[in-house]
């Protein structure tokens, strides 16, 4: 009962009692084993990026992010990684909360590792071998798990004739899934990934989305930035479509399948005459 009164209370409303009220759901719907971000706005200059964003994700589920290019679709990864702190809005990962905006001299528990991101630029150093940028983020000593898990993250993702090459000594789809591998060596529970199929060809594209499925099935919750409608229609447990800073429909394939709005089903017409 006290869940379904939380439940139904209009999102971005948190009070203290939520926090330590059910420990099942928090605020808004939102559920402790999630990451829910609530009505996240971001502002730059005069330009409103986000509009009260909100979406979630679940381990083991895909979410499909979609929308045309200029979106918001990379200002939302950002803000949902807190590398653009968002002007206002809450973030839930689990039993963090971020409550936006940050108090003054506010101390902050960053989100990472467990919530990790790629981004389309991969953001590779050009002076470090890919081992040595996968490591990086790791410090200096690696224990014996993170050891490990490295080591077989290299054999699952056939890395092991190129990882000690610097990026610019091997193709795009290499540098990629060293990008995967370096959020992935993290262990994180929550992974957003924007667009890391787009400069690929079709056989390498197939590959890291079979490998989507089998993070899917670790029980690592993704967030998919794509133009890849096919995939979305097909894995996504949930999808969210954006345009101009705001998310304009959500929900499951239907959105996709039978979309309700006109921007909708032109989008997916062009992107099926596209592909
Ligand atoms: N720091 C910033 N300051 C001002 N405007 C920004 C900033 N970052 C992004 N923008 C603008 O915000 C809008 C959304 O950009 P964003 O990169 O999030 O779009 P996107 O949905 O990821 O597009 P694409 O599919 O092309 O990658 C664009 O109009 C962009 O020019
Ligand atoms: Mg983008």
């Amino acid at each position: 009962m006290a869940s379904q009164q939380i439940h139904a209370r209009s999102v971005g409303e948190i009070t203290d009692q939520d926090r330590v009220g059910s420990p099942e759901y928090v605020a808004g719907g939102a559920r402790r084993d999630e990451l829910s971000a609530i009505n996240i706005a971001k502002t730059s200059g005069n330009k409103q990026l986000l509009k009260n964003v909100s979406l979630s994700i679940r381990p083991g589920e895909i979410t499909a992010l979609i929308g045309p290019s200029g979106a918001g679709k990379t200002t939302l990864l950002k803000a949902l990684s807190l590398l653009e702190i968002p002007d206002s809005g809450n973030l839930l990962i689990d039993d963090l909360t971020y409550s936006f905006p940050f108090r003054k001299n506010q101390k902050v528990a960053p989100p990472w590792p467990k919530l990790t991101v790629v981004f389309q630029q991969l953001f590779l150093w050009p002076h470090l071998t890919l081992r040595k940028n996968i490591t990086l983020p790791l410090g200096n000593h690696l224990d014996e798990p993170t050891s490990a898990r490295l080591e077989q993250l290299i054999d699952r993702f056939k890395m092991r004739e190129f990882i000690d090459r610097h990026p610019n000594e091997t193709s795009i789809g290499q540098r990629q899934r060293a990008a995967l591998v370096r959020a992935l060596v993290l262990n994180p529970k929550y992974i957003l990934l924007d667009e890391i199929t787009s400069s690929l060809d079709v056989e390498q594209v197939a590959y890291i989305l079979s490998e989507l499925r089998v993070m899917q099935e670790q029980g690592i919750g993704i967030l998919l930035v794509t133009h890849l409608l096919h995939f979305a229609r097909e894995a996504a447990d949930s999808i969210v479509f954006m345009e101009h800073g705001k998310v304009i429909e959500s929900g499951g394939k239907e959105v996709l399948a039978q979309p309700r709005q006109e921007r909708i089903k032109s989008f997916v017409a062009m992107a099926e005459f596209a592909s």
